[in-house]
């Protein structure tokens, strides 16, 4: 049952529409909520929903993807190889501010008298635009309207349009478009003093400028962080355009740089600045370079104006949209949750359509929370979205994982085990964890890579990218948990001394989730390499040469996956979490007051480890990736039983729930997780959505739609489809790209009809009856849901 109830003051929530998030009244109140609801992102670079005007907050925030400082972190109490290596990633400077003064009285919203106001986030467009009516200390009346993108085409690039309009009377308007390097900011939550997840406050300033230009109005600045090494170059430029006479005046320093647009102007006469920003980051270009290269990007974007981005960001979203829209039919509330669908598969496409050569953040590049590190998040509750929809993006998102490997090897030889050790947050690709119990000893993100890989090489069918990178990782992890699992003398193999997905219990032996995945990891492994020896001898040869394979390895792993040892309890009939789980006694959640959750914030660590407890899906999360492991029994139990454990204080946890709880036939219970997983962050369902967007939330969201609702499989690259309804809808609609090939799934109360829209023809099982679909012939099938 869920343990958190969903509190959404009616004030907060925006009016439904298909395809927009429309605020029609400044909130001072929800001011930090909203900025995180209406960022913009590419994947590179990210924007909060700031207003052009300036509020000085530590909520406001640009940010550029691995761009980092590194510091080290600090142990009261060392022990041997702890993580050393605190990253964090920097705001970059913020060119997001255009300054308007009318008669000299600036417009600051917050006091601002508007007699119009509406913002609005189109998911289509990929636009954020702001329409206001100001009525000035003097009376007069003044029309501003903004457009903000973040260019899916040009991923360096942010462009912004400010016009303003005297509506009534005639005044002196200046507009000051700004540059500010906001880094030394607080970054302390206001109203949540204290919470781990915030971040770390860095020990120096970080961006000392090393280059600041003004080249007749073109600013450019060019940094490079103190211990990172890393550089960053910005640029900003502007087109005007007014029918009136203007003047321009500029200057830049290091942390400041500005371009003041005067005018006398006139009623109905409109003054248009339209504000170009590039971003350039790198690990070794010096920033005078970076800074080079941006101003060639703002030649290119100055050349092709506004509009023309306008359009290729439309383009790129029809596409996105074409492969990722999930519609819902019915219900009482059916066009509030589509709207907030399109809100979370669109928070997906602003996370990865340009993290080229880059992870994803657990906020994306929405707020800096968690520091903007990279997590198994990635693997587990974005891949599968990605595999399934873009499968480019996952390919890219894998390699960066695979550029990461050395650093991976080191840390493993640091630990003293064979193969590879992959962090459990990271920027550089270095351990970043400071706090072992609930990070490096999650050992099961190297199994979740694995995992990762086979799902997207199943659902592409892309043998290449195992020949190139993926064969080379998971060797590399099958190592690993051959060398740090041993044989006990039941004969079983055992994994000791690790956390599973749960972060409320910690160091555990057996954790069922590690181990059933170790044995996954283990055996893909060993199939990838004789599936390469058959199918690409030479990739196989500079394979076994690249990691010196041994062919009595590949023995080895086959023996660890066959003899592991998965905890079961006979007399429950269920998994424990892991050995000792079921020993615990059982945290009372209903008797813990509403205003104790998370417990992380309000319980030592030893308090919850010594409880049967639960942060988030663990065993629940083995039965939906791994089903065939468990059966139907037994997938009953475990939720029955770890249901009543688990607090949801993680985001990740209720879109898997909502999965299996549809799998195991608990249909309110499976909305009612969906629910709470949809409105994570629209309607602050865990109460810090100003620090960001919960990413994996959003992943899991499409994971919840199609394969706990929609109940799709692919097992072992075959699709399956069970489909699970939610008596409350109508309809359920969604596409799949598979193998070349486009599916679109359509699930009605009465009839399901399935389409393959492009490639050639496909069996696939549905209700366990194989069908084959070829292209122009919808299968349709009379179904009656009860
Ligand atoms: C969760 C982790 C997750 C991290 C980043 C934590 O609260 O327990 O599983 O990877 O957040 O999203």
């Amino acid at each position: 049952m869920l343990k958190r109830r969903l509190h959404i003051p009616p004030e907060s929530l925006y009016p439904v529409d298909d395809w927009r998030i429309v605020e029609r009244r400044y909130s001072d109140r929800y001011f930090a909520r909203a900025e995180t609801g209406f960022s913009l992102s590419n994947g590179y670079v990210g924007v909060r929903g700031t207003f052009e005007e300036g509020r000085p907050t530590w909520s406001r925030g640009t940010f550029i993807n691995g761009f980092h400082e590194t510091w080290p972190i600090v142990h009261p109490e060392e022990s041997y190889g702890l993580a050393r290596s605190g990253q964090t990633m920097v705001k970059a400077p913020d060119a997001t501010v255009l300054r308007l003064f009318v008669d000299d009285e600036p417009l600051y919203l917050p006091t601002a008298r508007m007699q119009e106001y509406a913002r609005v986030l189109d998911m289509r467009a990929g636009t954020l635009t702001r329409e206001l009516i100001w009525s000035t200390p003097a009376g007069k009346h003044v029309a501003v309207r903004s457009c903000r993108l973040v260019s899916l085409e040009h991923r360096h690039v942010v462009a912004i349009t400010y016009e303003v309009v005297l509506l009534d009377h005639s005044a002196p308007v200046t507009i000051c478009s700004e540059l500010v390097n906001c880094e030394d900011l607080p970054i302390e939550h206001e109203d949540r003093p204290g919470d781990p997840r915030v971040g770390h406050e860095l020990p120096q300033r970080v961006l000392n400028a090393v280059v600041a230009e003004d080249a007749g109005g073109r600013l450019l600045v060019g940094y490079q962080a103190v211990n990172s090494g890393m550089t960053l170059g910005v640029g900003v430029d502007h087109i005007v355009e007014t029918a009136m006479p203007y003047e321009t005046s500029h200057t830049i320093d290091g942390d400041f740089g500005e371009l003041a647009v005067t005018a006398n102007a006139e009623p109905g006469v409109p003054i248009r600045v339209t504000k170009f920003v590039a971003y350039q980051s790198s690990r070794s270009v010096p920033p005078r370079e970076l800074v080079e290269r941006c101003a060639w990007t703002l030649d290119r974007s100055i050349h092709g104006g506004f509009e023309t981005l306008v359009e290729a960001q439309r383009a790129h979203l029809d596409r996105f949209w074409d492969r990722a829209d999930v519609r819902v039919r019915g219900g009482t509330s059916s066009a509030r949750t589509q709207q907030a669908i399109r809100w979370n598969l669109f928070q997906l496409a602003q996370a990865t359509w340009r993290a080229e050569g880059a992870g994803v953040p657990a906020k994306g590049l929405t707020g800096r929370a968690y520091e903007g590190h990279y997590f198994w998040d990635t693997e587990v509750y974005l891949l599968p979205f990605l595999s399934y929809t873009q499968p480019r993006i996952a390919r890219n998102l894998l390699r960066f994982r695979h550029s990461v490997l050395p650093k991976a090897r080191a840390r493993a030889r640091e630990l003293g085990h064979r193969g590879a050790m992959f962090p459990w947050r990271t920027i550089n690709g270095e351990e970043a964890s400071a706090y072992y119990q609930a990070g490096t000893a999650q050992y099961h993100i190297n199994a979740d890579i694995a995992y990762a890989i086979r799902r997207y090489v199943n659902a592409r069918g892309d043998v290449d990218f195992l020949a190139e990178a993926g064969a080379e990782m998971l060797v590399e992890t099958a190592r690993l948990w051959e060398d740090l699992g041993f044989y006990a003398d039941d004969g079983r193999f055992h994994i000791h001394g690790v956390t599973g997905p749960d972060e409320y219990t910690t160091v555990v032996d057996d954790n069922t989730y590690t181990n059933l995945m170790a044995r996954l990891n283990l055996s893909y492994a060993v199939e990838c390499v004789r599936r390469l020896e058959a199918e690409r001898p030479a990739a196989h040869s500079a394979l076994v040469d690249e990691v010196e394979l041994r062919p009595e390895e590949l023995e080895a792993w086959e023996r660890a996956a066959a003899a592991m040892f998965v905890p079961y309890d006979e007399r429950r009939g269920i998994h424990p979490q892991d050995s000792r789980f079921l020993d615990r006694e059982i945290w009372d959640l209903d008797a813990t007051p509403p205003d104790r959750f998370p417990l992380l914030l309000h319980y030592h660590p030893l308090e919850i480890y010594r409880h049967q407890v639960i942060k988030q899906a663990d065993v629940v999360l083995a039965m939906f990736l791994l089903g065939d492991e468990f059966t139907e029994a037994a997938k009953r139990a475990n939720f029955e039983y770890y249901d009543e454990l688990t607090t949801g204080d993680s985001s990740l946890s209720a879109s898997v729930q909502s999965i299996v709880a549809a799998e195991v036939g608990h249909q309110e219970r499976a909305l009612e997780y969906f629910r709470f997983a949809l409105l994570m962050d629209l309607a602050d369902a865990a109460g810090n959505v100003s620090d960001g967007v919960h990413v994996a939330a959003a992943g899991g969201v499409w994971q919840a739609l199609v394969f706990g609702f929609g109940g799709v499989r692919d097992c072992d690259g075959r699709l399956t489809i069970e489909p699970h309804l939610p008596s409350a809808w109508e309809s359920l609609e969604f596409p799949l790209r598979f193998r070349d090939r486009q599916l679109r799934v359509e699930l009605g109360r009465r009839t399901e009809r399935y389409t393959l829209e492009e490639g050639e023809p496909v069996e696939i099982t549905i209700r366990g009856e194989r069908r084959l679909l070829a292209a122009g012939q919808p299968l349709e099938l009379e179904h009656v849901v009860v």
